[in-house]
């Protein structure tokens, strides 16, 4: 299918988090006629190291809040999209301090779209499959797009406001946006304080891994790369005022997730500790992205979840100096948790 869109001056929120910056690295690497903006507060979770190699002829870096809607003025109208990745991204937080979720996830989402309404680019917001709520593990359904909404956690009431914000700013003024909803992502560069790369940089650092509850909760694994090749599709040939659900057929409980980590690493399959439970915390996790696949003609690429995790392990083993500086006090906050 052709390209419907061919933007040329983007910008990406939340550029030098885990998964806005893969997909920075994607445009830059697959479409060289798009000039990048990176829109970025750099919280604890954003990191410039993330965005290392990139020419500067090809992105421009703006240290800023997506809640200032003076710089929003300033910089959106040299552009002709947004691509909305910034956020609050992690539920355990969203437990202990919901404040900050409220402030960037929904009104940082109100003033990106009063910006949009105000110049008229193209707008993609980058959501969570948790807006849904959770399944029961023994039910066959999965999460499609006519799923209502049914947040859990703090987290994710922001982001499903901030879906619905999109939605009824897109329906009352006619801006021209989409919508898409993703599974849980791995891959490197991913925030220490994530289940996957906490357990392995607790290995690589002499630390038992900690799992939550009996550790039979499902989520539906996605690599990073492929969340990004999904993204491009929505944002230049997904149709405009619609929704589309991210997956790649991943589900696995983190009990099977974490005995695969600790044997890939050569460790006992039992050697990790259980640990108090999530409160609140979703069952399964599982998304139907059939409506993407068949309308735009998306596929995942890592298909094979063994050989992305055996990468990643890799990645972290040699990345030390990425994650070492964040470990000891993401550890120190889930101590004091009891996880
Ligand atoms: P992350 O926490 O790694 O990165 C978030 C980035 O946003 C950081 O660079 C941070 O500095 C920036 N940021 C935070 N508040 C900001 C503000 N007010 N203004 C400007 N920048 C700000 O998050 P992530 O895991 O990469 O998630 C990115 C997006 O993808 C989020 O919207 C999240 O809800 C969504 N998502 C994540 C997953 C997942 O598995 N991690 C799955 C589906 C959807
Ligand atoms: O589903 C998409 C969501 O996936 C995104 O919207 C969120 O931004 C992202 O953080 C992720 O949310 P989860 O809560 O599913 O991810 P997390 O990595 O925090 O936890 C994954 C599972 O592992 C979850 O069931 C809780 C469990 N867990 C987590 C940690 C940190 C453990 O058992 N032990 C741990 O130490």
């Amino acid at each position: 299918m052709t390209e419907a869109f061919s933007p040329k001056n983007i910008i990406v929120t939340g550029g030098a988090g885990f998964i806005g910056s893969n997909f920075v690295h994607y445009v830059v690497d697959n479409h060289p006629d798009t000039h990048v903006t990176v829109l970025d507060a750099l919280t604890y979770a954003g990191n410039l190291d993330n965005l290392q190699g990139i020419p500067d002829d090809r992105l421009t870096f703006v240290h800023g809040n997506i809640c200032d809607a003076e710089l929003l003025d300033e910089l959106v109208p040299q552009h002709d999209a947004i691509v909305h990745y910034a956020a609050e991204s992690h539920n355990d937080n969203s437990i202990a301090d919901p404040e900050p979720f409220l402030r960037t996830n929904v009104e940082g989402t109100f003033r990106l779209l009063e910006a949009v309404r105000k110049y008229g680019v193209r707008y993609h917001h980058i959501s969570t499959d948790e807006v849904y709520g959770d399944l029961a593990l023994d039910d066959p359904a999965r999460f499609t797009e006519d799923t209502p909404y049914h947040p859990s956690s703090p987290y994710s009431s922001t982001k499903a406001s901030s879906d619905l914000l999109v939605r009824a700013w897109t329906r009352t003024y006619g801006l021209k946006t989409t919508i898409s909803n993703c599974s849980n992502n791995y891959g490197p560069y991913q925030h220490v304080e994530k289940f996957i790369p906490r357990q392995i940089t607790n290995i690589l650092s002499g630390i038992r891994p900690k799992l939550y509850g009996d550790g039979l909760n499902v989520r539906d694994w996605i690599h990073t790369d492929d969340h990004s090749s999904a993204v491009w599709t929505i944002l230049t040939k997904g149709r405009v005022g619609e929704t589309y659900l991210i997956g790649a057929d991943g589900e696995k409980n983190n009990l099977d997730v974490l005995k695969l980590i600790l044997t890939r690493m050569g460790k006992d399959e039992d050697a990790f500790d259980h640990v108090k439970d999530r409160p609140g915390h979703d069952r399964r996790y599982a998304i139907d992205s059939t409506k993407l696949r068949t309308e735009l003609g998306w596929r995942p690429e890592h298909t094979n979840f063994e050989s992305g995790l055996d990468k990643t392990i890799e990645w972290y083993a040699q990345h030390q100096d990425w994650w070492e500086r964040t470990k000891a006090a993401t550890e120190a906050r889930y101590k004091s948790q009891g996880q």
